[in-house]
């Protein structure tokens, strides 16, 4: 029987409800020619791409390129550091401020006889003036170097002892310089000593006298006035 447009009977009892027929799917719009060839998408456009990250660059912290270039800034900090260091060093050399080797020390008026201990520290030497020196046989002065023959050490001149002692085993010279007690093996050493051509004292410790040698005698060993 043909369909009508009047009122619909109900459906019998028992029948079960007619499903609802399915839309027709909206049809796709047709590609715009004048956009052939290119990406049109929206999430195509609007999403940049991501860079392929290192799998160590992912670290919150510092990545291992970070960690070099921090590597390589030390090493040529302190590279340079080295360079400017040495350079310096070149320019300002560590200098040693010793003492001459010849030095005068007044006229032989300025001294009595005795020890005198004035170029001690400055010079490094006692100038002694004698009434009768036994190598020379005559009235003089002498000049021995403050070095202990035993290891080394600055004897004291002890006045009062009339000698010289020194403090570091115990060895003892007499006012000539020879030795008398403990464990240096011979007498101190004497310097060059002349008159310079200005009539003062000059001593010249670039070249010494050792009395178990024999250079006691030398001329130059002894100043006589
Ligand atoms: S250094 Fe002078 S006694 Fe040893």
């Amino acid at each position: 029987m043909a369909e009508t447009d009047g009122p619909v009977n109900p459906p019998p009892a028992g029948t079960p409800p007619a499903k609802p027929k399915p839309k027709p799917a909206a049809a796709a719009p047709a590609p715009n020619p004048a956009l052939a060839g290119r990406t049109t998408s929206a999430a195509a456009r609007s999403t940049p791409r991501k860079a392929a990250a290192a799998p160590d660059d992912s670290s919150p912290l510092m990545g291992r390129r970070g960690w070099m270039g921090l590597a390589w800034g030390a090493f040529t900090a302190s590279f340079v550091g080295c360079m400017v260091g040495g350079t310096a060093r070149f320019m300002f050399p560590n200098v040693l401020n010793e003492p001459p080797q010849q030095f005068t020390i007044g006229f032989p008026t300025d001294y009595g006889d005795g020890v005198d201990e004035r170029w001690k520290n400055a010079y490094g030497v006692w100038v002694v003036r004698t009434p009768f020196d036994d190598y020379h046989e005559a009235p003089g002065f002498y000049a021995l170097l403050v070095t202990c023959t035993h290891l080394g050490c600055t004897p004291n001149w002890l006045s009062a002892e009339s000698k010289f002692k020194c403090p570091c085993h115990g060895s003892g010279f007499r006012p000539t310089g020879i030795n008398f007690e403990g464990p240096a093996p011979r007498p101190l050493e004497r310097a060059r000593i002349v008159l310079a051509e200005d009539g003062q004292i000059m001593v010249d410790k670039s070249r010494k006298f050792q009395e178990e040698l024999g250079q006691w005698t030398d001329p130059e060993a002894f100043l006589q006035v």
